[in-house]
């Protein structure tokens, strides 16, 4: 689909994810003045329509939130940089840093594990571009195997020694007798926009993406983030 070929008289596409990332957005999108008009919980529609009568929000899947804003099936979409970072997302802004769903993307394995030795360790995850390259950059010989969740259970039956997955207040790993050995990136979620759409609707994309500032400003006024960002 081509997004530059769009009727400009359509509504505006808002991507979003079901749970945490609908959850932690919609406190600013309610404070940007542009909320769905449907809890998706509720709902089996796909298509929600805003409280603006020229926005509508779709739910999809989170790993497939770029996809759609990269190929203008939505405008903007609300994803983690975690799967930013895996999709790759080519020609897709990403104009807004919206600091939640803050966490993150971590290696993990038992408390003994030697990441120094030469051995090749087997790494469960279903950041496999992201883990690849992170191991590249640490000269380390690495086989990857995918999953698409539950990461943590993989060294506990000898599926891999270690593991790449987001990881938050640590509880996940904790339960399962696992810890983070080695840090790879600071994780929070990013509102991101069709590079055609913001050309051709750029008027009313770029009042969105500043109410919405305003309101991720105001948030982190009372609430400074732990790192100081
Ligand atoms: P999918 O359904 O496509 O597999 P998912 O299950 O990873 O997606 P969520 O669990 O809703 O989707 O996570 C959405 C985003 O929230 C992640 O991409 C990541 O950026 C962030 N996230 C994931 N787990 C945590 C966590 N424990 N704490 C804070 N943020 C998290
Ligand atoms: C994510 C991730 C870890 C866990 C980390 O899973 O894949 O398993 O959260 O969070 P923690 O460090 O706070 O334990 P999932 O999306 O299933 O998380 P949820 O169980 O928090 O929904």
């Amino acid at each position: 689909m081509n997004a530059g070929r769009s009727d400009t008289g359509r509504r505006l596409r808002i991507a979003l994810s079901k749970g945490r990332i609908f959850d932690e957005t919609l406190p600013l999108f309610d404070a940007a003045g542009i909320r769905p008009s449907e809890d998706p919980e509720k709902s089996r529609k796909l298509i929600l329509p805003g409280s603006e009568a020229d926005v509508e929000f779709l739910i999809v899947r989170a790993s497939d939130v770029p996809t759609y804003v990269q190929h203008g099936g939505a405008d903007l979409g609300v994803v983690g940089k975690d799967v930013l970072m895996e999709h790759g997302a080519e020609g897709v802004l990403e104009p807004l840093d919206l600091k939640i769903a803050r966490c993150r993307l971590m290696v993990a394995g038992f408390p003994e594990t030697d990441l120094s030795t030469s051995r090749r360790f087997r790494v469960a995850t279903k950041y496999t571009d992201c883990a690849r390259r992170h191991f590249a950059r640490m000269g380390r010989q690495v086989e990857i195997i995918k999953l698409y969740g539950s990461m943590e259970l993989a060294p506990l039956v000898g599926l891999s020694e270690l593991i790449v997955d987001v990881v938050d207040t640590g509880s996940t790993l904790k339960a399962n007798g696992l810890v983070p050995l080695e840090h790879i990136s600071h994780i929070s979620s990013r509102l991101i926009v069709n590079r055609a759409s913001m050309k051709i609707r750029h008027a009313r994309i770029s009042e969105i993406v500043d109410r919405i500032a305003d309101a991720v400003n105001a948030v982190n006024a009372v609430r400074p983030s732990p790192d100081g960002s």
